[in-house]
């Protein structure tokens, strides 16, 4: 039975086909209407979301399966004190798989050592978040045309934001990569991704403090939120919550193809004017995360589309 925890459970082939997939599924999902038939998804979500909670049960319902679950821990047993252990290993007799957000780093593996069945980590506090890497990969190489030989520009909170974290992880196992990392100091990368992931790896990097100096080079531009959750103090993040704000003034010097991914909810670090920009491209974004979940579950219950609804030349 696998699990993906880390972004860098799969290799990098394993990614690449799972990509191919979630690209076919895109080409007409409804083909995958039937692949999940009597299967049930549980989304165990400790912590708020919208995007990846309902991006998952919209997956599974794409697929022809059910959804089950909590959206929040006080509407649970966890509310009377249950462990992650107990919680996975009553949910393993209800569902066939289940997706965990967890505000405690590492919950989700803890989770996938008592677990009866594939759990997936949809965001562990400010670790990992392997589903939206994949999203993010799956945006960059269709907009990009490649998953090589790029520069990337992440923006915004890369202490405490957990897409960042795991891209950079996963983006790191590609040649040819440049990071340029923009920050105020406060929200720098942490050490050991600087330094066990980008400088182990030999990769070429620079920290920067505003986006403007480095705009012209990028091929990627990753924004992010500043995570208010995961500040011990409020003044903090209202010093620190407006440092950045693209605007279409900003854009005037990127490449005509730059694009703009965002994991979503922004705040404001992303102005209105930029959405209809043919270079942003956070709400295809959010549709991959769709079909790139569809094409995760598939690959953790072992299941392919049946070859009668696979088109002439498709990868399935
Ligand atoms: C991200 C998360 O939860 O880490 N959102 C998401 O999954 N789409 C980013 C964020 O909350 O800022």
């Amino acid at each position: 039975m696998r699990h993906l925890i880390d972004p860098l459970d799969f290799s990098k082939e394993e990614v690449g086909e799972l990509l191919d997939v979630a690209d076919d599924i895109a080409a007409d999902r409804f083909r995958y209407g039937e692949v999940c038939r009597g299967k049930k998804l549980a989304t165990l979500f400790y912590e708020p979301s919208t995007r990846t909670r309902l991006s998952f049960e919209a997956a599974m319902l794409n697929l022809g399966g059910s959804v089950l679950g909590f959206a929040s821990p006080d509407s649970s047993s966890v509310a009377k004190g249950e462990s992650v252990a107990d919680t996975i290993r009553v949910i393993s007799c209800y569902a066939d798989i289940c997706a965990m957000r967890h505000p405690k780093e590492g919950a989700p593996l803890v989770a996938a050592r008592y677990s009866g069945i594939p759990v997936i980590n949809a965001g562990d506090g400010g670790h990992q978040h392997p589903t939206q890497t994949l999203t993010d990969l799956m945006t960059i190489r269709r907009r990009a045309g490649r998953l090589h030989h790029l520069t990337i520009g992440l923006c915004g909170d890369l202490k405490f934001g957990r897409t960042v974290h795991s891209l950079i992880k996963s983006l790191a196992r590609y040649e040819g990569m440049r990071f340029v990392l923009i920050s105020p100091e406060e929200l720098r990368l942490p050490d050991y991704i600087r330094d066990e992931v980008i400088k182990a790896n030999g990769i070429p990097f620079k920290e920067v403090e505003t986006m403007e100096e480095v705009m012209p080079e990028l091929d990627i531009l990753y924004m992010t939120r500043v995570q208010r959750e995961r500040f011990f103090n409020e003044e903090d993040y209202i010093r620190l919550k407006d440092t950045y704000v693209l605007d279409k003034y900003k854009l005037r010097t990127a490449k005509p193809e730059l694009s703009v991914l965002h994991p979503l909810p922004r705040v404001n670090e992303i102005a209105g004017e930029v959405d209809d920009d043919p270079r942003a491209a956070y709400f295809e974004q959010a549709q991959n995360g769709v079909y790139v979940r569809m094409a995760l579950i598939m690959k953790l219950l072992g299941l392919t589309l049946p070859a009668e609804n696979a088109k002439e030349g498709t990868v399935c």
